[in-house]
């Protein structure tokens, strides 16, 4: 195990109630003139993203919409956003949106910044130069994409998820713009937080400050993401789940995901179940699957933080079992519909097992997982939660 480490924080955050109002300056701080505001569809028609608009106007500035993100960030919308964005000639991207929304403005960023044309180009590319900078602003409390290196792209080729590096310039977390999120939702990206957190933590790339930041995304998690299912406008409940969403970008930033993460992007992705979804029905088998190859000490921390007890005579076995059945529980109390309820078999989900080796996350994960294992895994994750 290595003992050093670099500590990075990646993007300037503000934080906080009502910091969103702040956009019309914030933009003009950074020198935009000729706005590409990125969003999706839904913002628009529910007037999430056009109050964002409306202040930019206000401001003066001029606003371009660009509202066809979509789950997942498929590479050919990136590519249709940098035509857009040079159509219009515009000088600053602001991104209203979930995390492929903040995704898709990093890609539209990396095409700009080497004026290329397709984002396919520059999967592996050092970070472009920020010749159009971003500003990012988070509808959901999931991705916490605003505080991470990589833009997660899913390729219109070959189906394969790709991360590509642009940083955010300056992230607005307002969890205000949360609100009006669906409680199904709320609970799908909420759970991708505890997966970042409790995945920083167990996968093989050991960071003290990660584990830190993971630990307290995990006990905000657990204490407000079902308050703020119960309750959409629970100022406080938004306000820690918000928080706790760029702790664990923070997290992830560092250490990466584990195998959970790769069960939801190929398998999740390639049938658009939602990655917050994925990622819960992938947790608490990777709990398991971390005491078997992993660190008892991993597993115990993320136990400490999730509330789980144990004692010194337990293994980690018998401990990753715990968190298991408590992230099960949590589940169940938040209504998350498990994989057979979905409509899926095993045989199904059996589709992605070739697919890990090819996932930016399953490098992370303990041990050296051959197929077998990666099976063992996937129907270990079929089966733990009904
Ligand atoms: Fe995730």
């Amino acid at each position: 195990m290595s003992t050093s480490y670099y500590w990075n924080t990646f993007c300037q955050t503000k934080f906080g109630t009502g910091v969103s109002e702040s956009i019309g300056e914030e933009a003009k701080k950074l020198g935009f003139t000729r706005v590409m505001l990125c969003t999706e569809k839904a913002l628009i028609d529910f007037g999430v993203a056009t109050k964002v608009i409306d202040i930019l106007i206000e401001t003066g500035l001029g606003v371009f919409i660009y509202d066809k993100c979509i789950a997942d960030a498929p590479s050919h919308i990136c590519d249709e956003g940098a035509a857009f964005a040079r159509k219009n000639k515009i000088d600053g991207i602001i991104a209203v949106g979930g995390g492929s929304t903040l995704d898709t403005a990093k890609a539209v960023g990396i095409i700009l910044g080497m004026g290329g044309t397709t984002i396919t180009d520059y999967y592996h590319s050092q970070e472009a130069p920020h010749k159009v900078k971003l500003i990012a602003l988070p509808t959901t409390s999931g991705t916490g994409s605003e505080n991470t290196p990589g833009a997660v792209i899913c390729d219109a080729t070959t189906g394969r998820k790709e991360i590509p590096v642009f940083k955010a310039d300056l992230a607005l977390v307002d969890p205000v713009l949360t609100y009006s999120v669906p409680a199904k939702v709320t609970a799908a990206t909420g759970l991708d937080v505890l997966a970042h957190c409790a995945e920083a933590i167990t996968n093989r790339n050991y960071n003290a400050y990660a584990n830190i930041v993971a630990k307290e995304g995990i006990r905000l998690t657990m204490k407000y993401l079902a308050m703020a299912c119960k309750d959409p406008m629970n100022e406080t409940a938004r306000e820690k789940m918000a928080l706790a969403s760029n702790l664990g970008g923070m997290a992830i930033a560092e250490t990466g995901c584990s195998i959970g993460h790769s069960f939801s992007q190929t398998f999740a992705a390639m049938n658009h179940v939602p990655h917050g979804l994925g990622c819960a029905w992938a947790l608490p088998s990777c709990m398991t699957y971390t005491a078997r190859y992993g660190r008892r000490e991993d597993v115990a921390e993320t136990a400490d933080a999730m509330g789980v007890s144990y004692t010194d005579q337990d293994d980690a076995m018998s401990i990753a079992k715990a968190l298991s059945d408590r992230i099960v529980a949590y589940m169940k109390e938040l209504g998350v519909v498990s994989i057979r309820e979905s409509g899926y078999t095993l045989e199904d989900c059996m589709q992605a097992a070739d697919l890990f080796q090819y996932d930016g996350a399953f490098a992370n994960a303990p041990g050296n997982p051959r197929i077998e294992e990666i099976k063992a895994y996937i129907e270990e994750t079929y089966e733990v939660y009904k």
